[in-house]
């Protein structure tokens, strides 16, 4: 029972028992206090209604019939035409209650019928709210993604530009080098050059590899085999950084066809980041796992995280927030990763870790 019914339902009470007294209570001679009694008796039938509906109002208006009929019938008893018109009265107490209990029962169910379209209209509203921010949403990645099309292809036709005088600058400062000795300051300054020659050319490579559609070669590789690869190379600077890298065991020595070069690339590039992310003592796990169809490699570290907005940024080539990245490194990756049917996937939590997920399809018919 509602809170508001346990005060209701008695103080109705309270008031049929209340009028019926002075019903009872009044000598008969004072007929006109008797009619106002008498009037009194709507009230509680009409509040009846109004809280009950057309049920309460019925209850009600009974309820005053049945305890006033006495009165009527023993103290009337004597006067036919009163007594006639009193058993009317009775007659429109049910009339009052049935009619106003039916109309505030209507009334109440379109209240009820309101509130639902209004709940339904605002339900909407918040999905078409949720729905514009989505558009809002590709549309920006989209315009982002027009922007990286167009300044990868210039980017791309600068790239090659630089590359051949480039070549040139290398050839000419190695013959201009033979003609001093090692320990020569000459020389020191000639090798910085071609070392400097060389790193451009590295990056320029590295971006070229990104812009090119990439040939995948198909000969069977093993993944272990090319994770052992990774962690040996990079064994020194994950000592040197402190960090603990561990590949851990696998039951398994599945080949893919692939191109084990670029993969071992791939996940170079994967495992470096996560050192570079580790801070000394922390921990860099990569894990091999099996399904029917996938292989599922998972580098896990124990860094900082990356921060959402980066999350979302991190393919993009060029993105870094490092001082010396070149920011291709995971574009270069997703490239190679996809070149192979694969995917990649990366989770993270700042203040907790990064793993990224790479799955490699075990049959040859997954390959592009
Ligand atoms: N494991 C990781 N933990 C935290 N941040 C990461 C991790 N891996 C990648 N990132 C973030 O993603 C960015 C892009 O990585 P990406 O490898 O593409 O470029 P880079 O490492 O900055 O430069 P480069 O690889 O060319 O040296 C990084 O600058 C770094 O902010
Ligand atoms: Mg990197």
């Amino acid at each position: 029972m509602k809170s508001s019914n346990i005060i209701r339902i008695p103080a109705l009470v309270l008031f049929i028992i209340a009028i019926s007294l002075l019903h009872y209570l009044t000598p008969l001679h004072l007929h006109y206090l008797h009619d106002i009694f008498q009037r009194l008796y709507y009230l509680p039938i009409i509040l009846a209604a109004i809280w009950f509906g057309l049920r309460g109002g019925l209850a009600c208006s009974l309820a005053v019939s049945f305890v006033y009929a006495p009165h009527i019938l023993f103290q009337w008893g004597g006067h036919l035409t009163l007594e006639l018109e009193k058993y009317l009265e009775i007659v429109l107490y049910n009339i009052v209650g049935a009619v106003t209990g039916l109309l505030s029962q209507r009334e109440r169910e379109r209240g009820v019928e309101l509130e639902k379209t209004a709940d339904g209209l605002e339900h909407s509203y918040k999905k078409l709210q949720a729905q514009s921010e989505q558009i809002l949403t590709i549309e920006e990645n989209l315009r982002r993604a027009e922007k990286l099309s167009t300044l990868g292809e210039m980017a791309a036709v600068l790239a090659h530009e630089i590359r051949n005088p480039l070549g040139s600058i290398r050839g000419t400062a190695e013959i201009l080098r033979d003609d001093y000795r090692p320990g020569d300051p000459k020389y020191e300054f000639i090798d910085i050059q071609i070392k400097e020659t060389e790193r451009l050319n590295r990056v320029v490579e590295d971006f070229l590899r990104v812009a090119r559609p990439q040939s995948t070669q198909k000969v069977p590789c093993s993944i272990q085999a090319e994770l052992k690869t990774v962690v040996m190379l990079v064994a020194n600077e994950a000592k040197q950084r402190q960090v603990t890298l561990e590949l851990t065991e696998s039951q398994f020595a599945e080949t893919i066809t692939g191109d084990g070069e670029k993969l071992r690339q791939a996940f170079l590039n994967i495992v470096i980041n996560a050192l570079q992310a580790t801070p000394s003592g922390g921990r860099v796990i990569i894990a091999l796992h099996k399904t029917k169809s996938w292989i599922e490699i998972s580098f896990c570290d124990s860094g900082p995280g990356i921060a959402l907005e980066n999350l979302q940024r991190i393919f993009e080539p060029f993105f870094t927030t490092k001082s010396d990245g070149t920011g291709l490194g995971l574009a270069i990756t997703k490239k190679i990763i996809e070149g192979h049917g694969g995917t990649l996937h990366i989770e993270s939590e700042m203040g907790k870790g990064t793993t990224v997920v790479v799955f490699l399809p075990l049959l040859e018919e997954g390959m592009p």
